[in-house]
């Protein structure tokens, strides 16, 4: 069975309350997604390497900073100094990927690729020699709270396809954007093994038991 990993968004949270969310959740997440947006690429603006840096001593888990930001490549050294483990650019924010991905790599760093709703996975086999994921975005990113875009469990499936039909069998399938208790097991199932969850977790009144709960409601939709 595929071994699924939460991973909480903190986009939902209170910032006055990070710290004690980030302990409430250590026994029940696998991994902290972090949301950085530089008001350019999208439409918002979030956190900074310091509340990264910040984060770090209060939690065991990986660290993921997902990267919303133009010329990303620019920004890889100072979130990892900060403590980032996994490190994600989208293809449509940065003109040299394969380069940007060997630096996410060579500075010790787990590489992630994310594809916005409509961008394929076309290319990214020529490439993924240096990746270790794809973010497939469920939703337009720069928000928390939308709705998962319907047509993603086809495309989840197709980039899974696409990632086994080209020898990329390690390379997992995270999901974010939309996703919660009633779209996880879909997820799951088309063949995403890293869920992302903002407002279904840390907006919720109790993030730990909607950690669990989403993991559970994932796990009914894992395969093989
Ligand atoms: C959106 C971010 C997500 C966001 C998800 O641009 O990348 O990580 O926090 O939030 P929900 O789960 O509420 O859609
Ligand atoms: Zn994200």
């Amino acid at each position: 069975m595929t071994e699924i990993q939460i991973a909480p968004s903190l986009l939902a949270a209170d910032k006055m309350q990070l710290g004690a969310l980030v302990s409430d959740l250590e026994d029940h997440i696998d991994v902290l997604h972090i949301d950085v947006m530089d008001g350019h690429f999208v439409p918002n603006i979030s956190f900074g390497p310091s509340v990264v840096e910040c984060l770090r001593p209060l939690t065991q888990k990986p660290i993921d900073v997902h990267l919303m930001v133009e010329r990303p490549e620019l920004w890889v050294t100072a979130y990892r100094d900060a403590g980032a483990d996994w490190i994600s650019v989208h293809v449509e924010a940065t003109y040299h990927l394969e380069r940007t991905l060997a630096v996410i790599r060579e500075s010790g760093a787990r590489a992630g690729v994310a594809l916005n709703p409509g961008t394929g996975p076309e290319g990214l086999e020529f490439v993924l020699k240096n990746g270790d994921f794809v973010l497939v975005m469920t939703v337009n990113p720069g928000f928390g709270g939308q709705s998962f875009i319907e047509a993603s469990y086809r495309k989840i499936a197709a980039i899974r396809a696409y990632l086994d039909v080209h020898e990329l069998t390690d390379v997992e399938v995270q999901v974010d954007g939309g996703v919660g208790p009633s779209t996880a097991a879909g997820c799951a199932e088309a063949g995403a093994s890293i869920l992302v969850a903002g407002s279904a977790i840390t907006g919720a009144a109790d993030p730990a038991a909607a950690a669990s709960n989403l993991r559970e409601a994932a796990t009914a939709g894992s395969t093989d």
